[in-house]
């Protein structure tokens, strides 16, 4: 397994978020997280990455767990992780062509080197032509792509998208979950897409794993998922309002 999460529990605020996750990601993989909004989707892949703690559990990363280690011994190991934001977090102040060299920067690549990668990574999501175009003159859906471009350059091994979809029409939609899916099948990158749209499910997953009341309540192939006659994943799937179960945030 590529990342592994044993009974991972975290308390924000006077909320318990997370009561005992288990998880497990297969190398290569292509997983969906979904779950209502608020069911702590966000807050799970802010846990992955180590940007906060577990109050307890293990958070497994191929050996090593990333639970007790201190940011010094965590940053060769981000330095593995990309992340799509659910928000993009581009730098506001940098061109298109800036955001995206931003990590070879920071890595002090050789800056023909740079020039080149962000180039060809530029051209492979239809970018070419809108480097020096600042974010906010930027489409919702272009934005998503240089956040994309932004987060693939240093081939990650394992890439977190959240909400990749959220706000962008049905096309624009579609050409983001292409992407995604050619990305994992070119790199090969574990990707781990968190999202409540399921026809990005459809288009994406592979696995799926349903956070609900603070615990992975059902996790399995995509088929499964979106057939499932369990009730509570039915709801969520079809959108249907439940009935409100003891417990559930
Ligand atoms: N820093 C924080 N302090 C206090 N509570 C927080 C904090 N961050 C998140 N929460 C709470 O944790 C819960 C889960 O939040 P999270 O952002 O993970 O939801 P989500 O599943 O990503 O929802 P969405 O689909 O709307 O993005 C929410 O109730 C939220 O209010
Ligand atoms: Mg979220």
């Amino acid at each position: 397994m590529v990342l592994r999460l044993v009974e991972v529990t975290k308390t924000l605020g006077t909320q318990q978020v997370l009561e005992g996750v288990n998880l497990e990601v297969a190398p290569k993989e292509r997983l969906c997280v979904v779950g209502r909004s608020g069911a702590g989707k966000s807050v799970l892949l802010r846990l992955i990455l180590g940007l906060i703690k577990p109050d307890s559990g293990e958070i497994w990363y191929g050996e090593t767990n990333l639970v007790p280690l201190r940011d010094r011994e965590l940053a060769p190991l981000r330095r593995e992780m990309g992340m799509v934001f659910q928000n993009g977090a581009l730098f506001d102040f940098m061109n298109v062509e800036d955001n995206v060299a931003f990590a070879l920067r920071e890595r002090r690549r050789p800056e023909s080197e740079i020039r080149e990668k962000v180039s060809r990574i530029l051209e492979r999501l239809f970018l070419k032509g809108h480097e020096k175009k600042m974010p906010a003159e930027l489409s919702g859906g272009m934005r998503k792509r240089v956040a994309l471009a932004r987060a693939i350059i240093s081939r990650p091994k394992l890439i977190f998208y959240d909400e990749p979809t959220a706000g962008l029409d049905p096309i624009g939609s579609t050409e983001i979950t292409d992407l995604i899916r050619c990305l994992n099948e070119e790199f090969g990158a574990t990707t781990i897409v968190v999202t409540h749209d399921m026809r990005s499910v459809e288009q994406i997953a592979q696995q799926v794993a349903f956070l609900h009341a603070g615990r992975i309540y059902h996790a399995g192939c995509a088929e499964e998922f979106l057939s499932s006659e369990d009730p509570v994943v039915k709801a969520f799937v079809h959108g249907l309002i439940e009935e409100p179960t003891v417990g559930a945030g």
